[in-house]
């Protein structure tokens, strides 16, 4: 029956089941079967339906509890204080609510929070007794919990006794955490010995602490972070700090950082704070924990069955995300590779809704064993495509299909080879229309001829109708034919037309990188053209000639002789010129020797958002002389850093590169801010260049002058 037609009595029925199966995978076997956030999902849409009809919610429904039973193995034990959880979100929006609710029902009060990491570890609560470890145990369901005790006396970092005269009874609780660093490192020894690998560092702490044998425990580098007291007999503590105080005090070890805020704004800033630097901190975290400072105030608020009022957890969008592969779809590249593409159920990865993803070739889908029908690990890092990392191998249920590579091209069936590296399938026909479009889109892209209008579904249609058999076809290109196609009119089809006219003009580097040319991206193009002026110079240049152009390797120049050597390039070449494109010929004239320029010299790289697109500012530092690249080196001079600068700005901080930020940058062009046209026209707000204040914000020595 489909979850439509369900009635919401049923519908309730039927998610309580599953949440519980679920809940019986994560904390009983250790081996859950679906994401945290799709779990959260269907917990709320549980929960939403029981506000809707409260007559159906279940006394004992898996929304007023917190998780799993307690294992059988280990003597249970029931908690003093119930052991709840948080309240969670991954909207920026509802932590504003929160605190407004907080403002709400604490009225005309200040009301200072704090902001720590969400160790996403496996809950524990510690007892001291005069200062001695006694017992400690799981969560369990929340209630009642296992006593691990010899399991948690052989974390290093948990002390068997606490400092100074720690006197009555004592309840810490906390995080148990497998530290990133190590965590390859236990994998690659547990696959060595035959045994099955930890999906990630919460399962090896928690599949750790389940082991009954202390020893095998011992072996593994757990550790233990303290974030909340259960019980505190004799002390006199009134805040969370005052408390974070105290831990120290004692010997426990706590967050290396936490932040204080007293409204929505503050809190979002220490947020994003925390979303940067948490990458630094040896355990893995999945949000951040915000907590009404004053234990007066939480005491105002209360709790309600599940969780405390007074605290919510914000949850970090995930770079990695589980869902269902559905099918594998192959794509042509323009170089006739074929890609095996994963269909997959759409899942949030990211701030982004994923629904394909790249297997990289045949050889990754027999390694990873990748199956139609898998529940997999989808992950999406910064710019890169997503891809499919792994597979839950432990949830197959045997209906689930491996994937046989074809032999033939899947678009226009000609015998797929394999390439030199032995890696990947191609599709060795030069008129295979899946090749031809995927060439004629990039040629047109905006890095290469920038030809507007001629995007992926005009190629689409323009193949498709036969109007474009080989790429010189564009330029013959009639308005009238155009006009003809589905969904265009004359006027769409003049603009193409005139676009195609204007790209004849383009600068030599922009054909030379549009051709596709193995191995030459943007910066080659350059290089080429700067070099040799003419495209007839480049095609007639021999492989040392090649190799001395600055940064050429070996490789790079191979191919560029090897393409111009094909027959069917030099009949491109000579189509081409015959319907007036530049060749380099009309290029503006070089300009005067570098060194006068106010960058020569130099080398930098571009991160983060900038108020002018990347390619545009790197253009603007090589017009000023400076070579721009994309990765960091110690040859690096400069990183421009724009806004949200992710892993490039610690890499430099790293290797010592200076970092600039936009103005700064600005200042050093010709002319500084003002002289850069583009740049104000983007930037409409007067740019006043003040490196020295600037300078001063980041922590910064002055730039030296140029
Ligand atoms: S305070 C009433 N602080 O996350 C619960 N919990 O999803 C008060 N967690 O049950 C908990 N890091 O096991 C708190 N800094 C932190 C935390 C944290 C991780 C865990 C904790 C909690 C769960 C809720």
């Amino acid at each position: 029956m489909s979850e439509s037609s369900l009635s919401p009595r049923q519908r309730i029925e039927a998610l309580t089941a599953e949440i519980e199966a679920h809940n019986r995978r994560y904390y009983q076997d250790a081996a859950p079967s679906i994401s945290d956030q799709e779990f959260d999902r269907l917990l709320r849409e549980l929960k939403e339906l029981e506000e809707a009809h409260p007559e159906f919610a279940a006394p004992d429904s898996p929304t007023r509890k917190v998780g799993g039973k307690p294992l059988e193995a280990f003597r249970q034990v029931r908690h003093r204080l119930p052991m709840q959880s948080l309240e969670n979100t991954y909207s920026e929006a509802e932590v504003g609510e929160f605190y407004a609710r907080l403002q709400k029902l604490l009225p005309g009060q200040s009301i200072p929070v704090v902001i720590e990491p969400k160790v996403d570890g496996v809950a524990v609560a510690l007892t001291y007794e005069d200062g001695v470890f006694t017992l400690g145990l799981t969560r369990g369901d929340g209630a009642t919990g296992d006593d691990i005790t010899s399991n948690l006396r052989t974390l290093r970092n948990l002390p068997h006794r606490l400092k100074g005269a720690a006197k009555g009874l004592l309840e810490i609780r906390g995080e148990v955490f497998f530290p990133r660093a190590s965590f390859e490192r236990v994998n690659r020894e547990r696959e060595a010995a035959g045994e099955p690998a930890f999906v990630n560092p919460r399962n090896a702490a928690a599949g750790t602490l389940k082991q009954l044998d202390p020893a095998t425990v011992a072996r593994r580098p757990l550790a233990f972070i303290a974030h909340s007291f259960g019980l505190a007999e004799g002390e006199e503590v009134s805040s969370h700090r005052e408390m974070f105080r105290l831990l120290e005090r004692l010997g426990l070890p706590i967050s290396e950082k936490h932040w204080v805020a007293d409204s929505a704004e503050g809190i979002l800033t220490a947020i994003r704070e925390l979303d940067e630097f948490r990458r630094q901190l040896a355990y893995e975290t999945d949000g951040a924990v915000v907590k009404v400072d004053s234990f007066a105030q939480r005491l105002r608020l209360g709790a309600n069955s599940k969780a405390p009022r007074w605290a919510m957890a914000y949850k970090y969008a995930p770079e990695q995300a589980e869902t269902r592969l559905r099918a594998i779809t192959l794509q042509v590249g323009r170089t006739g590779v074929v890609t095996p593409v994963a269909e997959l159920d759409p899942v949030f990865v990211s701030s982004t809704t994923v629904s394909r993803a790249t297997l990289h070739n045949a050889d990754e889908i027999a390694r990873k064993d990748i199956r139609v029908g898998d529940l997999v690990v989808v992950e999406k890092a910064g710019e890169i495509i997503p891809a499919v990392v792994a597979v839950r191998t432990a949830a197959r249920t045997g209906g689930e299909v491996p994937f046989v590579f074809p032999e033939d091209c899947p678009v226009c069936a000609t015998k797929l080879v394999r390439d030199e590296g032995g890696v990947f399938w191609r599709c060795p026909n030069a008129n295979c229309p899946a090749v031809l479009k995927r060439r004629l889109e990039h040629f047109a892209s905006r890095g290469a001829m920038d030809i507007e209008g001629l995007g992926e579904s005009m190629v689409e249609q323009l193949v498709n109708a036969g109007l474009v058999k080989t790429l010189p076809d564009l330029f013959d290109l009639q308005p009238a034919l155009i006009a003809g196609l589905e969904r265009q009119g004359t006027k769409s089809a003049q603009n193409l037309v005139g676009a195609l006219a204007g790209a004849k003009d383009r600068p030599l580097w922009r054909l030379l990188f549009g051709l596709g040319i193995p191995q030459i991206g943007v910066s080659a193009a350059r290089a080429l053209a700067q070099r040799f002026g003419t495209l007839d110079a480049v095609a007639a240049a021999s492989l040392e000639e090649l190799t001395l152009v600055t940064d050429f390797g070996e490789i790079a120049s191979r191919c560029v002789r090897d393409y111009f050597d094909r027959v069917d390039v030099r009949e491109l070449v000579e189509a081409l010129r015959i319907r007036g494109l530049n060749f380099g010929e009309r290029d503006p004239a070089p300009v005067a020797a570098s060194g006068g320029l106010p960058l020569a010299g130099t080398k930098w790289v571009i991160t983060g958002t900038l108020s002018i697109g990347r390619e545009e500012a790197a253009e603007l530092i090589r017009a000023a002389g400076g070579a721009v690249s994309g990765s960091i080196s110690k040859k690096t001079t400069y990183l421009l850093a724009g806004e949200e600068a992710g892993s490039k700005l610690e890499k430099a901080r790293e290797l010592g590169v200076k970092v600039l930020n936009e103005t700064e940058w600005r200042a050093l062009l010709p002319g500084g801010a003002a002289g850069v046209p583009s740049a104000v026209e983007a930037d409409p707000a007067p740019v006043t260049p003040a490196p020295q204040a600037a300078a001063k914000d980041d922590g910064e020595p002055a730039l030296p002058g140029f």
